[in-house]
């Protein structure tokens, strides 16, 4: 166990980063009484990352404060990256690389069965004008993507830019990304002492970065919070192994001899249902639940599911009836309007009459 830093320490540590503005932080922390009485919860708190104010918003945007950061320390005029097609990533990268006069190419993969229709994030990013490559893909390991990102990166070089790539083609160190969620950590913690609340436990859609900054600042503060994501895909358990990978990368950049272990990591994929990107019934009705019981939107792949996780946990006792549970909204609901199929149609319509 490491001998904890002080706040200040922390955050002395943080600004000494290479770091470029975009965010509006710190972002809300806010009580969801309605929401929190509908699911038997005794206090939930939207940490409110769906408002960092790029481009819809989403917890991205803080990562790029730090990664575009290196890239512009770097020489670079030109961002290379890719996702999905329907990537919230992406989205917000070129909202932040457009606010930085910085070019942007993008490699969007199309999984097999998906629609094609120019909605959701895809419009977005249109609109945004980024220069969009889609290839077809079914691959996990998303090879030819990376190959693709690569090679136009080569293309961009010839016609004399300086390209940067970003990952998904680059993740061998990811501090950058995970930094940004150690100052996210901090700013909750500011914001409890300002409210006087003391949370128990934070739950968040998270497959890597964002869960292992959280980790990594609670280790550093020594705060015994306990910490549940829940993972958007079925990663084989990858996930709390790749999380306190990434969280020993950026402890070590910022001087912090703290090491996590994979084992200590709570990551659940039991509510991912049957893949990363297809939403769930009962991720769906939580999205309703929210919306109607608070007029909050959760994302029908991300937070959704994570909200079903912190339902369930509240159902079963895992979280206390005495319990304050913060659950960190990070965005993603640009990609609601590409998902209109999903949403039962029927029941939303029986909510609508037409007159006469
Ligand atoms: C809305 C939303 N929530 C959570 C995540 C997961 O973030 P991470 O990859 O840092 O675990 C993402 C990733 O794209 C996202 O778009």
């Amino acid at each position: 166990m490491m001998k904890p830093v002080s706040l200040d320490d922390l955050k002395r540590r943080i600004a000494a980063e290479p770091r470029v503005r975009l965010c509006q932080l710190p972002t809300p922390l806010h009580a969801v009484p309605r929401f929190s009485a509908a699911i038997g919860a005794a206090v939930v708190f939207l940490k409110r990352d769906d408002l960092t104010g790029l481009a819809f918003g989403g917890n991205k945007s803080r990562m790029f404060e730090f990664v575009l950061a290196d890239a512009l320390k770097a020489g670079a005029d030109t961002i290379v990256g890719g996702a999905g097609l329907q990537s919230n990533y992406c989205r917000q990268l070129i909202a932040a690389c457009n606010s930085l006069g910085l070019e942007i190419h993008l490699v969007l993969r199309r999984t097999p069965g998906q629609s094609e229709s120019i909605q959701g994030n895809l419009l977005l990013d249109l609109l945004a004008g980024a220069n969009l490559h889609v290839i077809d893909s079914a691959d996990p390991e998303h090879t030819l993507q990376r190959t693709r990102i690569f090679a136009l990166a080569d293309e961009l070089r010839k016609e004399g830019k300086k390209p940067y790539v970003v990952r998904m083609a680059n993740d061998q160190d990811l501090s950058s990304d995970v930094i940004s969620y150690v100052n996210c950590f901090c700013e909750i913690v500011e914001q409890c002492h300002e409210l006087n609340v003391t949370p128990s436990r934070i739950y968040v859609a998270a497959g890597d970065t964002t869960q292992a900054g959280l980790e990594l600042g609670k280790r550093a503060l020594g705060i015994p919070v306990v910490i549940q994501g829940a993972c958007p895909d079925h990663s084989g358990g990858d996930a709390a192994r790749q999380i306190a990978h990434y969280a020993n990368q950026a402890a070590r950049r910022l001087g912090l001899d703290c090491t996590v272990e994979a084992g200590d990591i709570k990551n659940t994929e039991d509510y991912v249902g049957k893949a990363y990107g297809i939403p769930t019934p009962e991720g769906i009705a939580m999205l309703k639940l929210m919306a109607r019981t608070e007029g909050i939107f959760l994302d029908p792949v991300y937070t959704s599911k994570a909200m079903v996780c912190l339902a369930d946990h509240v159902a079963k006792g895992i979280v206390g009836k005495d319990e304050t549970v913060i659950f960190l909204h990070t965005g993603g609901n640009a990609a609601l309007f590409a998902f209109a199929e999903y949403l039962d149609t029927a029941e939303l319509s029986s909510h609508l009459s037409y007159e006469k």
